[in-house]
């Protein structure tokens, strides 16, 4: 093992991310933009961004609230939130503003912010039509929402209530799995044609399950899809770790005010930007795979979505960085992931 202790890769993105509203904004937005050049803005909103309008709107909001040094280096990749009633038309305009560039599916009442999605995907069938015509992906939350199903299966079943079906069904849509958390939505993007790829969270390959519960219950530990077991951590280390083209960064980092997660029934989501590529070359690293990490993080994404590679590069060096017990979350304060801990590896 070659015991480099400095890495230089091209800037990287982050394919999967929420920054919320309002004066949440300007609390989160610049830890994103001083890693990332661009980052796919979730549309969850509590009011959420279901038009073209709305999404230029929200992605001037989040311009204006970015840290001066970034206005220009950072680039908001805007997604427009499915429902029952999105039109073809929204589609092809979402398509021609060239800011919008992706939709994204929420099984209504999966996650956060869910309940105005989707409750009957075949409902959605032409619009998915003409964004396959319109080469638009879809970022799918792969989790069934049957309360009958058990937690840590939602995304198994999900796999085969629906996912297969739509691949079959629309086999020129380009679909990104996102924040894959087992073995079987490896399997099935592995075996997928070219327009399925995956997203892989850094929390998904740092913790297992262990982690929601170690000495007590551990609320900034639990995100959706809820962390899995150790066999499933191990195979989306691999997954990353591989090369293979189809698999790419997205922190999903979700940010929750500090009462909301510390509650009788706290919301689903963990904040991770402080380290958006810092966990991520810790894990590459302990795989003994970072000569794979600057695909991943850097050429994978641009590459699925048809967009150019970023041009300038950042330097991580293995340095150990103490990481705060609280960030400012708008009036109130959220908890970091491993706060008052250490990232083990560190922007240079
Ligand atoms: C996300 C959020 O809080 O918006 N929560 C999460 O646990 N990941 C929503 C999501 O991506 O499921
Ligand atoms: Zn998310």
């Amino acid at each position: 093992m070659t015991a480099s202790s400095k890495i230089t890769i091209t800037r990287p993105d982050d394919w999967h991310l929420h920054v919320r509203d309002g004066n949440y904004l300007s609390s989160v937005l610049g830890d994103t933009a001083k890693r990332f050049a661009r980052a796919v803005i979730m549309p969850n909103l509590s009011d959420p961004i279901t038009s073209t309008d709305l999404a230029s709107e929200y992605r001037d909001r989040i311009i204006n609230a970015l840290p001066a040094e970034y206005k220009l280096s950072f680039d908001p990749l805007m997604t427009l939130y499915l429902t029952n009633r999105t039109k073809a038309s929204e589609i092809k305009k979402a398509r021609e503003s060239g800011f919008v560039h992706a939709v994204k599916w929420y099984p209504a009442g999966a996650t956060t912010n869910s309940d105005k999605g989707v409750s009957d995907i075949v409902a959605c069938y032409d619009v998915l039509e003409t964004m396959a015509e319109e080469d638009m992906p879809l970022l799918v939350h792969g989790e069934v929402t049957d309360p009958t199903v058990d937690v840590f299966d939602r995304e198994k079943v999900f796999i085969e209530q629906f996912l297969e079906a739509i691949i079959k069904n629309f086999p020129t849509l380009k679909i990104v799995f996102e924040h894959i958390t087992t073995e079987q939505a490896v399997s099935l993007v592995e075996s997928a044609s070219d327009n399925v790829a995956a997203t892989i969270t850094a929390h998904h390959m740092l913790l297992n399950r262990n982690a929601l519960f170690k000495g007590g219950i551990r609320p900034h530990h639990y995100c959706l899809p809820v962390l899995k077991r150790e066999s499933h951590r191990k195979a989306l280390v691999k997954a990353a770790t591989s090369g293979n083209k189809k698999f790419f960064l997205g922190t999903d980092s979700a940010p929750h005010t500090r009462a909301s997660k510390e509650n009788a029934c706290g919301c689903a989501g963990i904040y991770t930007s402080h380290g958006g590529i810092e966990f991520y070359a810790e894990i590459f690293d302990k795989a003994d795979a970072l000569d794979k990490l600057e695909a991943f993080a850097s050429f994978h994404g641009p590459d699925f979505y048809g967009l150019p590679r970023n041009k300038d590069k950042i330097t991580l060096a293995r340095k150990k960085t103490e990481i705060a017990d609280t960030i400012t979350f708008g009036d109130e304060t959220c908890v970091p992931l491993r706060a008052g801990g250490h990232l083990n590896w560190s922007i240079d």
